[in-house]
């Protein structure tokens, strides 16, 4: 069963439930009165009767009893009216009644007499009775007056009443019912139409569709939960890019430097088989690269395990970071020069020691350091050392092709590498797209902090280490 249709199940049962409850007190109040009254109007109907009684009394007999009797007989209810003097004389007169079938009945309770005079239920010839009788005194003497109403006549009065009373009552209870019902059919569309929509998003991106998105109506709950849903799938297709190229380029960095070691040393084979050793060692230093970028891949996934299973230690020694940055300037210094650039270390005061892990810390360097000779493809490369606010600092600029704002966010992420295939970044198929992972992890084991600044013509790479660790 849909949403939807479990919605309107439910608020059809509350506006029945609630109906049925107001129907209920309604004709329970309304009864109390109408019942109320049927009282007062009975025993008044008594009360007169037992004044004609005595009139009759007084006068001996010859007053005109019997006309007020008829009057009394005019009121439909009342079926038969006598008054019993002392002497045992009855004076009565009643009228013709049989019983017709009742229609269905409002009310769920019978007519409750009063608590003046006795009124005692009775059958008379198959006809359901109330004897009202009501004791008084006329001239010393004792008279009873007495009324036959009809039980069926009082509880068809009342019914009408009532009926009359609760058609306005039915009739706006309906209206507000139906309205209740159209408000509930445009309410649960209203709420259900958007979950559906999201359901049927949530499958198709969960069957891989990630270029799925939903359209962002309002800023309600409904509205959030469609952008919280578009923004993740935004990351699944980030993520989903990520693995693919970390694949294909995986692919690539395992291929070509095995690749190249095979070459290599068929070539090798070759040369000894024509006994030209001459030109054997060229083959053999290509080799040793060769294994040196396999070794270097094979390491950074170890690291990342290692990050990942929480087992990278650090080894916290003094250490100080314009030796550190200078080893690191010299190691790129060959590299920098055979693609002509200027790489220069730029310290302009005394740097003191500090506390670190001497390798880890190099490994940050080289690899920022390495990252802006690696990118930039004419101009420079400089490297400051300096003391900073709290601790130290270590700033890589470059004149490279930098790196558009919204790239900055995602470049410590693990194997994330600005879109290979772009001309300005040539040498991103050289890397692993980890350095920067492992370098911010690094720096913030240190207690320290890396960021990037970039803009056209340049980015900079900033480390900072807090003093005192
Ligand atoms: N100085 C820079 N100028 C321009 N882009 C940069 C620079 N430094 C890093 N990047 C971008 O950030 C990405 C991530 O750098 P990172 O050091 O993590 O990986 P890598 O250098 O590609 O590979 P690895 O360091 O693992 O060998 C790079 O692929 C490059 O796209
Ligand atoms: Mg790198």
């Amino acid at each position: 069963m849909g949403i939807r249709t479990k919605l309107i199940l439910f608020i059809l049962a509350l506006l029945t439930a609630i109906s049925a409850v107001m129907a209920f007190l309604f004709i329970h109040n309304e009864w109390a009165s109408i019942s109320a009254n049927s009282q007062r109007k009975n025993l008044q109907i008594l009360l007169a009767m037992s004044e004609v009684c005595k009139e009759q009394h007084a006068s001996g007999g010859k007053s005109s009893a019997y006309r007020y009797f008829k009057t009394f007989l005019k009121t439909p209810e009342i079926i038969k009216v006598s008054c019993e003097v002392p002497g045992g004389r009855v004076f009565m007169q009643d009228r013709y009644y049989t019983p017709t079938p009742q229609p269905f009945s409002l009310s769920f309770k019978k007519f409750s007499p009063p608590s003046t005079g006795v009124w005692e239920p009775r059958s008379d010839n198959g006809v359901e009775i109330l004897r009202a009788s009501f004791k008084a005194r006329s001239r010393g003497a004792e008279i009873t007056a007495r009324v036959d109403f009809s039980t069926q006549l009082i509880s068809q009065e009342m019914d009408s009443s009532l009926r009359q009373s609760s058609a306005g009552f039915f009739i706006i209870l309906s209206l507000s019912f139906a309205v209740g019902c159209i408000g509930t059919l445009i309410i649960t569309r209203v709420i259900a139409d958007p979950i559906q929509t999201m359901a049927e998003a949530a499958r198709l991106i969960g069957s891989g569709r990630l270029d799925h998105r939903i359209p962002v109506k309002g800023k309600d709950e409904m509205g959030r939960l469609a952008s919280e849903l578009n923004e993740m799938a935004v990351r699944l297709q980030e993520s989903d890019d990520i693995r693919r190229d970390f694949v294909s380029s995986i692919t690539h960095d395992l291929r070509s430097p095995v690749t190249g070691i095979e070459l290599c040393s068929d070539i090798i084979l070759k040369l000894a088989e024509k006994r030209e050793y001459d030109r054997i060692p060229e083959q053999v230093v290509s080799i040793n690269e060769h294994s040196q970028r396999l070794n270097r891949f094979i390491d950074s996934m170890l690291e990342v395990s290692r990050i990942e299973s929480g087992k990278m230690k650090l080894e916290i020694k003094s250490v100080n970071l314009e030796d550190l940055a200078d080893r690191a300037v010299r190691a790129f210094k060959t590299y920098a020069s055979q693609k002509g650039l200027k790489l220069e270390l730029v310290v302009g005061e005394e740097i003191p020691d500090t506390r670190g892990d001497p390798d880890r810390l190099y490994q940050v360097l080289a690899n920022i350091v390495g990252n802006a000779v690696k990118f930039t493809a004419a101009g420079s490369v400089e490297v400051f050392v300096e003391t900073a606010p709290g601790g130290q600092r270590v700033r890589v600029c470059d004149t490279g092709p930098g790196i558009p704002p919204r790239e900055l966010k995602n470049i410590f992420s693990k194997f994330y590498r600005i879109s290979a295939g772009r001309r300005e970044y040539p040498s991103a198929r050289q890397g692993t797209g980890l350095g920067l992972f492992i370098a911010k992890f690094i720096i913030e084991l240190h207690g320290g902090s890396i960021g990037a600044e970039s803009a056209e013509g340049g980015s900079v790479f900033t480390v900072f280490l807090p003093g005192g660790i």
